[in-house]
């Protein structure tokens, strides 16, 4: 990996080395094997919640993909192509071996979702769960996909939401309090135990919502989850709780479209003057 990678890049690379030899590799089988897509710590089946586009067809980037288990349920589910890129190499160690052996087709690409070494326009859907939506800048990987996205192209990502970062504590774990201020919220660095510090980034929806409108983007969805009554704590994802879940949302997903770039040239029925249009004499054609 090229010594460009931002600090914090390298931190989580090596966070997520040990995720995977601790928690992601061993539970990958049992995800790629699910026929349904089911959204983030809570499972939230894509069934109740229909925030995806038909997917039929499309050409997919997966920014952070982890051990690739959304993107095999994307292919599953009719997505022509699915591309993942991650920085960890144990973690696509694991998604490269999940392909093989269900034989999916996925492409993978070690590299930073904040500067992915691919043309201009080259995908109709850009993903994430839990990946660039939560390890890159915003400022850096939300640009990154609207660059990578065909005009039209959708971004959908899953992310925590402003009230499980303003109740976590440092140590990562979540109270009924709020702990620290949203105003000005953008980095945070953990110090968590067991596998190392790590680094994530978290900005207000509001703050959010303005990155994507001037990286060309309209939003078309946004939803927040909650989990289940019967939902039990996660195994290993434990910064929070089901109950703390059940009351306050934890998790949302944000859906939204690179607008068309603005036509260029003249509009049709204008004078190049700029003098207004002569106006039509004939009456409107008759609704049908
Ligand atoms: C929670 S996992 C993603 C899970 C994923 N939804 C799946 O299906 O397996 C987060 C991933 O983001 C990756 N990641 C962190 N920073 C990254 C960066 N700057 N560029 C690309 N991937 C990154 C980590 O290596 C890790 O594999």
């Amino acid at each position: 990996m090229p010594s460009r990678l931002p600090e914090y890049a390298i931190r989580n690379r090596e966070v997520w080395t040990k995720s995977n030899a601790a928690y992601t590799a061993a539970s990958a089988r049992e995800s790629w094997a699910l026929e349904e897509i089911r959204w983030g710590v809570w499972k939230t089946p894509e069934s109740e919640i229909n925030v995806l586009p038909d997917l039929r067809g499309l050409e997919v980037i997966e920014l952070g993909c982890g051990t690739a288990y959304f993107g095999a349920w994307l292919k599953k589910h009719g997505a022509k192509r699915v591309l993942g890129v991650d920085i960890t190499p144990a973690q696509l160690d694991t998604a490269r071996e999940m392909n093989e052996e269900f034989g999916l087709g996925l492409e993978f690409l070690k590299a930073n979702a904040e500067a992915v070494p691919l043309p201009d326009a080259s995908f109709d859907l850009a993903f994430s769960e839990y990946g660039a939506s939560l390890w890159c800048d915003p400022y850096r990987w939300i640009p990154e996909a609207a660059r990578l996205l065909r005009p039209r192209g959708e971004l959908v990502f899953m992310r925590s939401t402003d009230l499980e970062m303003v109740c976590s504590a440092d140590t990562e774990h979540i109270g009924t309090q709020l702990t620290r201020p949203l105003k000005g919220m953008h980095r945070l660095d953990w110090s968590d135990d067991e596998v190392g510090p790590s680094t994530e980034f978290h900005v207000s929806h509001s703050e959010l919502f303005q990155i994507l409108t001037r990286s060309g983007f309209e939003v078309l969805d946004f939803r927040e989850l909650y989990a289940p009554e019967d939902a039990v704590d996660h195994p290993y994802y434990q910064y929070v709780t089901a109950e703390w879940a059940r009351q306050w949302p934890s998790e949302e997903v944000w859906r939204a479209r690179k607008r068309k770039p603005a036509a260029s040239g003249r509009r049709p029925g204008r004078k190049a003057s700029g003098t207004a249009p002569a106006r039509s004499r004939s009456k409107p054609a008759a609704q049908s």
